[in-house]
């Protein structure tokens, strides 16, 4: 008999509940988000609701201008956060973001099986490229994005090769023989590559319940590829159903091509939402939290991601996709570039329509703005549509976390597209894979 397909559910850590005014909230415990105590409460939270793994974003800069009135996107390092979450929880996953361009792999083969370790098998790496932050490692200019990716293969390659340098089963811990290791058991691994020479091999042993599961995020051609041939997640932006369609198939395609099974990866759009008690309530909360959006700031979204500047088009008028010839070739994300220019070629929206598309305010993240019977039903025509295997969860305030608990999760519990209690305590069982 065929087990029914469950969603499979991760929160992101990044507190997109507090962008904009949301920090202002009463209940936003923004005075905490530099302390644990603010991601332990949800952690704790989320796992009373069986989600699969909570997804910390990381970036490695801090963009000083949005600090004026938003915390904006830095923080906590992501491996440290996870491991004192890891000390109050026992079964939710913790997927960890780590840079192949600016850290070591030597560094983060070790950080991410220490976690591995404490936490009984619940990491998750989350591999990025990056677009952000080559000023902060002596790094300019940044590389270009073949150069990331070529690094991020031979990269992800090592960390492989190192987490099986030292196999769990090479420990022996007898005390009457006093043999504490096999040392046989335990390799070098010799890497000599185009960007690593690293002997190994790694000096924490691998955590018997089996290797971390891998996420990656960047869906250009290249992006893809790897994802496909390497990863057991994408983290992915789609901010409409056909989108996230087009995806899953052509991963599910490369996969093959790489002798992989097609549910080995798993497509895992970020759904940004705005849940209210009604429509009306969701809908303020979404004018709310863009408010303080000026059309400014859209205009500058515009040619950040594409190269593209329309500040003298007038609003109503379509943005004509013959503008698109010759720009944006050397862009910073391949992947919310072909997002954009997709829209503005399909759809010939106006300028004032673009300005508030998903793929210019919202990180080119699906968007649900209503109630959570709207949610629910909108995550299963996804779902059926074969649009996505499950999704991040990228609440917009803090009354749309606190639906997300109470409403949502137990809406898709009830109607069977999500489990109700762990069969397992380890990332990859609760991914289901084997
Ligand atoms: C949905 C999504 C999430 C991402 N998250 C991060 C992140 O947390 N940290 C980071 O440094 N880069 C992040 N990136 C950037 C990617 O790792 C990659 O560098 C970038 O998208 C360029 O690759 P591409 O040409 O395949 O799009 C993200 C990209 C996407 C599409």
């Amino acid at each position: 008999m065929n087990k029914k397909r469950l969603l499979c559910i991760g929160l992101s850590l990044s507190a997109t509940w507090l962008k904009g005014k949301g920090w202002q909230h009463p209940n936003s415990m923004v005075e905490h988000l530099f302390s644990t105590n603010f991601y332990v409460e949800l952690a704790k939270r989320a796992e009373m609701a069986k989600l699969d793994f909570l997804f910390k974003p990381d970036a490695l800069v801090l963009h000083i201008e949005s600090l004026d009135h938003s915390p904006g996107f830095g923080g906590l390092d992501p491996a440290i956060l996870l491991a004192s979450i890891a000390h109050e929880t026992d079964q939710i996953g913790l997927v960890s973001t780590a840079s192949t361009t600016f850290n070591p792999p030597y560094v983060v083969a070790r950080q991410l099986q220490s976690l591995h370790s404490i936490s009984n098998g619940r990491a998750g790496w989350n591999i990025v490229t990056s677009i952000d932050g080559a000023d902060n490692f002596s790094h300019l200019p940044m590389p270009s994005s073949e150069e990331r990716y070529k690094k991020a293969m031979e990269f992800t390659d090592v960390v492989r090769k190192l987490w099986e340098s030292y196999p769990n089963e090479a420990l022996l811990i007898n005390r009457t023989t006093g043999q504490f290791a096999d040392k046989e058991r335990i390799s070098s691994i010799h890497h000599e590559g185009h960007f690593f020479q690293i002997k190994g091999p790694l000096n924490v042993p691998a955590h018997p319940s089996g290797t971390i599961p891998l996420f990656q995020a960047g869906a250009s051609e290249t992006g893809r590829d790897f994802a496909a041939s390497t990863a057991d997640a994408m983290f992915a932006a789609t901010p409409d159903m056909a989108s996230g369609i087009e995806l899953r198939k052509d991963l599910r395609r490369r996969a093959c091509k790489h002798g992989r099974q097609p549910d080995e990866i798993r497509v895992l759009p970020g759904l940004y939402f705005f849940i209210g008690k009604t429509r009306d309530e969701a809908l303020e909360m979404y004018r709310e939290a863009h408010s303080h959006l000026s059309t400014a700031q859209g205009y500058a979204a515009i040619q950040s991601i594409l190269g593209l500047d329309i500040r003298h088009l007038p609003l109503d008028q379509p943005v004509p996709a013959d503008m698109l010839k010759g720009i944006g070739e050397q862009v910073r994300s391949q992947t919310h570039a072909d997002l954009l220019r997709r829209l503005i070629v399909q759809t010939q929206p106006t300028v004032r329509e673009l300005l508030s598309r998903p793929e210019v305010i919202g990180s080119a993240h699906w968007m649900i703005v209503g109630t959570a019977e709207d949610a629910q039903r909108e995550i299963t025509r996804w779902f059926e549509a074969g649009a996505l295997d499950g999704f991040i969860a990228l609440p917009g305030s803090v009354q749309s976390l606190e639906l997300f608990f109470d409403e949502l999760v137990p809406l898709l519990v009830q109607h069977d597209l999500f489990r109700n209690e762990y069969t397992g305590s380890t990332l990859r069982e609760h991914l289901g894979m084997k």
